[in-house]
């Protein structure tokens, strides 16, 4: 229940993870082209997360099997990296990755389009994702709340006509992946926890082009729409103060 305030020195520990993270992601990116199969950018994140000096946060995690969640198309988080998983030209995929250095966490993730032949829609929904995650991050400062966070998300994405998914939420972060409070991506302005300069918080808006609904395939992790339209997913671990959001993964 409780909320853990970080103090600057630690703060500067999950720097430097979040910057870890960051270096591994741009890495993947790099990766991402047709042809490619998941687990290629998979090996890629663990080889640079190791020559990085910093160890894997999602891997063992309740038993989840890699250093990535690489979900495309229409998955929408926790798609499991594999060699039959070959990305095409028009493509999507979300990558999230974390890492654990010194004790402390850092976790982010971005949605990168594969290829040149993008549909503008989709390009749209990436677009508009990326921005809710902007528009969330403005709304950090001591004094403010989770509800104006969510509904800075929620305003922007309903905006273009995409839905928020409500199933899965951001969450507070420090010396274990997941901490409180939990960070809905949607509410209401002046409602839920009051932010505090020390709270160190993965914002992570997860948007579908449909309808909001979500379910987990057989393998236990993978969630998809419902309605087969597709997920874009981007995320930031950021550290609250008095006069805004340190973005630690930036
Ligand atoms: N960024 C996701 C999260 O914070 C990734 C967790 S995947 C898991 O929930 F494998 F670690 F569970
Ligand atoms: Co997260």
């Amino acid at each position: 229940m409780a909320i853990t305030i970080r103090t600057p020195q630690e703060i500067e520990k999950l720097r430097r993870s979040g910057q870890v993270v960051r270096e591994v992601l741009e890495h993947v990116r790099k990766a991402v082209k047709p042809g490619a199969t998941t687990l290629d950018l998979e090996t890629a994140a663990a080889v640079k997360i190791r020559e990085l000096g910093a160890t894997p946060a999602f891997k063992g995690y309740r038993g989840y099997p890699c250093v990535l969640c690489t979900s495309m198309n229409d998955e929408v988080v926790h798609g499991i990296p594999s060699a039959e998983r070959k990305l095409r030209d028009g493509d999507i995929v979300s990558i999230d990755t974390g890492v654990v250095m010194d004790g402390y966490y850092g976790d982010s993730a971005i949605t990168v389009a594969v290829g040149r032949e993008v549909a503008a829609r989709t390009k749209k929904l990436l677009a508009v994702t990326e921005a809710s995650l902007a528009s969330a991050i403005r709304e950090v400062k001591a004094g403010a709340t989770l509800g104006d966070v969510g509904a800075a998300v929620q305003e922007t994405v309903e905006a273009e006509g995409f839905s928020v998914v409500r199933d899965f939420v951001g969450h507070g972060i420090g010396t274990r992946l997941h901490e409180d409070p939990q960070v809905p991506n949607y509410g209401t302005r002046g409602l839920g926890q009051k932010l505090k300069a020390g709270m160190v918080l993965a914002i992570e808006p997860m948007v579908n082009a449909g309808r909001p609904g979500v379910q987990v395939l057989k393998d236990g992790w993978t969630a998809v729409t419902e309605d087969g339209s597709l997920s874009a997913h981007f995320e930031h671990t950021v550290a609250v103060t008095d006069e805004g959001a340190l973005v630690l993964t930036r």
